[in-house]
């Protein structure tokens, strides 16, 4: 008999990133893959399945705590990727209070009831892995980015500290930071040539997936090995 393959729950994996880690996953992971659009969950579960996983969608809006719970809640993963994330970069003065809510409720907040849902069963197996994408604006600053780059310093000290909570209950914990990648994230107009790609960081998620279990690494930061030029020289992304 096969022993059953290990499961991940992917948030986010309607596209960009989240999708590509799911199809990255899908060669050795079943999959729980979430977002709030159904047709492009099921393009996701079409491809990952084809790629020999058994997948499960649910669609979800990540900001709505309670829904997220019950939708959650018989969920038990191997891996969790806390991938879904929104941008919307702009002046502080500029910003709505919709637009501040939506990135604190998905960023932040969906951290809490999300990794909540599923941890406990980690810690009760004495084995996961729970994988946030952060960002390099997780340590940089920008103007037009007050709320944004705020909720990606906030995935740091949540993921640090988690990390020092659960390490000793055989669960790891890892931030993947990734600098601009080509997706519908990028505001439109964008010159995204210079970009890295979403299987660029799903690469990184299988480099902490497939870490000897005696290892935990906690970061993995990934750029554009050419970044785009400021007029003033300094290199971003
Ligand atoms: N692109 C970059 O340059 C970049 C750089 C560093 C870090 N990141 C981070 O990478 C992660 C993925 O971003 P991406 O670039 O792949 O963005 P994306 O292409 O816009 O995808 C965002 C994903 O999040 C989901 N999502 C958004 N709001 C949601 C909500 N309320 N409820 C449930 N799901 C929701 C979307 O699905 P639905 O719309 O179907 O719900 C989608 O699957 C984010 O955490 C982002 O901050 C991105």
């Amino acid at each position: 008999m096969t022993s059953p393959r290990p499961h991940a729950l992917i948030t986010g994996a309607s596209r960009g990133i989240g999708r590509a880690i799911a199809l990255e996953l899908a060669r050795t992971h079943d999959l729980t893959c979430t977002a709030r659009n159904k047709d492009a969950l099921a393009s996701v579960a079409r491809d990952a399945e084809a790629a020999g996983a058994r997948v499960r969608t649910i669609a979800v809006d990540l900001a709505h705590a309670d829904a997220v719970t019950e939708a959650l809640a018989d969920v038990a993963c191997d891996v969790l990727v806390n991938n879904a994330g929104v941008a919307t970069l702009k002046p502080f003065l500029q910003l709505s209070p919709d637009e501040w809510s939506a990135m604190l409720d998905v960023n932040v907040n969906a951290l809490f009831h999300v990794t909540r849902a599923v941890l406990p069963g980690m810690t009760s197996r004495g084995r996961g892995h729970v994988i946030t994408i952060g960002s390099t604006a997780g340590r940089n600053t920008f103007a037009g980015g007050s709320c944004y780059v705020g909720t990606k310093h906030f995935v740091m000290g949540f993921s640090e500290c988690l990390m020092l909570e659960v390490r000793d209950q055989g669960v790891k914990v890892s931030v993947v930071m990734p600098g601009s990648v080509e997706t519908e994230l990028v505001p439109s107009g964008t010159d995204t040539s210079w970009m890295i790609q979403p299987s660029d960081v799903a690469l990184a998620v299988r480099h902490l997936v497939d870490t000897p279990p005696h290892v935990l690494q906690y970061i993995v930061e990934v750029r554009p090995l050419t970044p785009k030029r400021r007029r003033d020289g300094s290199a971003r992304g």
